[in-house]
């Protein structure tokens, strides 16, 4: 299988999943990226199934409202059943990397709410330690030089993610060069630097399961207790 194809059967495997353990009439989160992406053409078929979804970002709204599917405001839900998404790495424990796509605050806030993550990914994002792929910080435009500095110092090479705002109005550093062996204290760290909005580590709520496709199969990983 090519990698497009590995998106195309973990977003298949995920439809599947959301079917026989989301309740019908329950809300379900959605993520943003390709594979979400791949996803969201997937639950076209479950629209009936569900009460509602809610998006992780504008893109993500988009393309559910290009298929129909009913977006709510995530002020008017009390409760989200599973939360799917991609991630640019994830490690043993299912702590990820995420944000490359930019979206890593409302991932983390619908996140927090859902139930269930549901981590959908191909082999390629799977990776012993967490930090090579460049980690994403959501930063107030007029603490960027401030957070970057910050960043420097625990050992990162912060780049500006030229030309980018977030859904929210903010900017980007991209933080090269972290070999992160305690993602759940980083995660903390860098959120208590003043200026940061948030950081695409997910280590503190990591995926409940992850469903990883393979060349030749879709595993079904779940975390360990
Ligand atoms: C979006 O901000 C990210 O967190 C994505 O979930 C992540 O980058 C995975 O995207 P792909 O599925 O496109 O690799």
């Amino acid at each position: 299988m090519t990698q497009d194809e590995m998106k195309r059967a973990v977003a298949q495997a995920a439809r599947d999943y959301v079917a026989t353990h989301l309740p019908t009439g329950a809300i379900l989160g959605v993520g943003t990226g390709s594979t979400a992406n791949c996803f969201i053409d997937e639950i076209a078929a479950l629209k009936s199934h569900l009460g509602g979804t809610v998006a992780s970002s504008e893109a993500t709204r988009q393309r559910l409202e290009g298929h129909g599917i009913r977006v709510l405001d995530l002020n008017d839900v009390e409760h989200i059943g599973i939360y799917v998404d991609g991630a640019d790495e994830i490690d043993a424990s299912l702590s990820m990397i995420k944000g490359g796509g930019g979206a890593l605050t409302r991932e983390k806030i619908v996140a927090a709410v859902a139930d269930t993550f549901v981590c959908i990914c191909d082999t390629s994002k799977r990776v012993a330690t967490l930090g090579r792929f460049p980690l994403p910080v959501e930063v107030i435009p007029m603490a960027r030089a401030h957070v970057a500095r910050q960043l420097s110092q625990l050992g990162g090479t912060p780049k500006l993610r030229e030309g980018y705002i977030t859904d929210n109005g903010n900017l980007i550093l991209d933080v090269h060069g972290l070999h992160i062996n305690q993602p759940t204290a980083l995660e903390s760290r860098i959120d208590g630097i003043a200026g940061v909005v948030c950081n695409g580590l997910f280590a503190q709520r990591g995926a409940d399961v992850l469903l990883l496709a393979t060349p030749s199969t879709v595993e079904v990983v779940k975390r360990k207790k």
